[in-house]
């Protein structure tokens, strides 16, 4: 027994003075002047200074255990890095969309509880946020929010890209490809698509998704965490414009991204490889590899959808819900602010050609399908809605009529007649009209 005794205070001995030594090599934590101090509503302050700014800007307030090591080698490494991410003493060194655009992804990493870190919570209980601090930082985030219901700005441009786009839509000269080669997939237009998404945060757009068929199969199946290999994703973002009756519509075409899976190439990225093309010219983003980490350090939001964001939400169990276009393709993609609806309109080849010259010249022969959702928040991003229960489906074909002529058929092939904003069930003339009013969206 007292052999023990003695073992152990040679031990507790040991590890006091190890503890008492390696103190020596306790890092001090930097604390570079405060140039640009973030600006907010003092309730907004009060929620970073008390959940973020220990490590997210040059002040931090750490109590006694912070700084004893090794406890305070993990503090310091911490605070490099969360200040290497963004920093609320410098935020005026930043533009003002960059500042925008970092705010929600501080707010979504706030409201998934990815952030604070987990571990700092632990010791720091005064840290951790309620849902009435996420209530504050969400009315704050989304009064940034630079679009206005109204907004034309842009719609002259919009106008001259799709003058160009009816008059001539020559195939790509040469096939892009990303720094982390991930190359563009033309055809993609062909793949089923998967979702439709519209954005009110920093960057106000529609979005329409498509999946190859391995990703298709793969949400069919709910085989989504993790992906198959192979399957590849593709968005097509969109600008918006918005009427006073809050329908949201496409205007110039912005980008297209893409994710593909290939364990082998991308394991820094859970197998992910990332691209961007922007404009017309679909011009590559990122100048080196790397910017790869950065889409998937904000997709790691989405962790538990194998992080893809825009996955419809799980229907008839265990079936994810994708529509069935029966062959017909994508013309144009809208919603309503007001009844909360998406929509895509598909049609035939001829009714495409159709809507494109847009003299209301029907020829027999054209289809179109107009699909509406009820839209639904993103499980994983708040500033997105995503199409969620399928509300109904109307359909138009033009048919022979007399004398040679044409003739319009219309009728409610799934679900209930479409409402007016007045709730009232839409006047089957009116839905004619609002079907073959919509132009196809610019497509690269
Ligand atoms: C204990 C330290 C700590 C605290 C407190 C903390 N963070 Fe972080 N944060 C980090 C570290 C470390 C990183 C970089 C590593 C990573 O992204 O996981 C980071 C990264 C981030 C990123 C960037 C993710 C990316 O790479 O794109 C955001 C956004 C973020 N934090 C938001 C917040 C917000 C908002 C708060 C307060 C509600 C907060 N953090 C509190 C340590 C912290
Ligand atoms: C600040 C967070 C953030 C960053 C950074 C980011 N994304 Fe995303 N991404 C999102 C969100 C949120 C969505 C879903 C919402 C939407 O698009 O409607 C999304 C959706 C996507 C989609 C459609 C599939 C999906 O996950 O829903 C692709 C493809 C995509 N992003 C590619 C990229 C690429 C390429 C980059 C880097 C150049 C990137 N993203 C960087 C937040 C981010």
């Amino acid at each position: 027994m007292p052999n023990t005794r003695k073992k152990a205070a040679i031990y507790g001995t040991v590890i006091l003075l190890g503890l008492i030594i390696i103190q020596f090599w306790s890092p001090d934590i930097e604390k570079p002047p405060v140039t640009g101090k973030i600006k907010a509503p003092v309730a907004v302050i009060a929620i970073l200074d008390k959940a973020c700014s220990d490590c997210h800007s040059n002040e931090p307030k750490l109590n006694w255990y912070d700084k004893i090591a090794p406890a305070s080698w993990l503090v310091a490494s911490d605070i490099r890095q969360a200040r290497s991410k963004f920093n609320l003493s410098t935020w005026n060194s930043l533009t003002v969309a960059e500042q925008q655009g970092l705010f929600w992804e501080m707010v979504n990493m706030a409201i998934s509880g990815k952030m604070p870190l987990g571990a700092y919570v632990l010791l720091h209980h005064s840290a951790k946020l309620s849902s009435r601090d996420i209530d504050v930082l969400k009315k704050y985030v989304s009064s940034l929010s630079a679009f206005q219901p109204g907004d034309t700005a842009g719609t002259a441009a919009a106008e001259r890209q799709f003058a160009a786009y009816r008059q001539n839509h020559p195939a790509l000269s040469m096939v892009p490809t990303a720094a982390d080669s991930v190359t563009y997939v033309p055809g993609f237009q062909k793949w089923q698509i998967i979702s439709t998404t519209n954005r009110f945060d920093n960057l106000p757009s529609i979005r329409v998704v498509y999946g190859n068929g391995i990703a298709a199969r793969a949400v069919a199946d709910n085989h989504i965490n993790p992906w198959p290999d192979g399957a590849t994703i593709v968005k097509v973002v969109w600008d918006i414009t918005e009427d006073k009756n809050g329908n949201i519509r496409p205007a110039s075409f912005n980008n297209v991204q893409m994710m593909t899976k290939d364990n082998r190439r991308f394991p820094a990225t859970k197998g992910w490889g990332f691209a961007k093309f922007e404009g017309t010219k679909l011009v590559p983003f990122g100048a080196s590899a790397s910017f790869n980490t950065t889409c998937y350090n904000c997709h790691r939001l989405a962790s538990d959808y194998g992080y893809v964001f825009n996955v419809p939400p799980l229907t008839r169990d265990p079936k994810r819900g994708l529509f069935n276009t029966n062959g017909l393709g994508f013309i144009t993609s809208f919603a309503n602010r007001k009844q909360q609806t998406q929509s895509i309109l598909y049609g035939n080849d001829p009714a495409r050609e159709m809507a494109l010259a847009g003299n209301n010249r029907h020829t027999p022969g054209e289809v179109f399908n107009l699909v509406t959702w009820k839209q639904t928040d993103n499980k994983y991003w708040y500033g997105s809605f995503i199409n969620g229960s399928l509300q109904s489906v109307e359909t138009l074909t033009i048919i022979p009529g007399l004398n040679g002529g044409s003739q319009i058929t219309y009728r409610v092939l799934e679900g209930e007649a479409p409402k007016d904003s007045a709730g009232i069930v839409a006047d089957r003339q009116a839905r004619i009209d609002l079907i073959l009013a919509q132009r196809p969206s610019v497509l690269p």
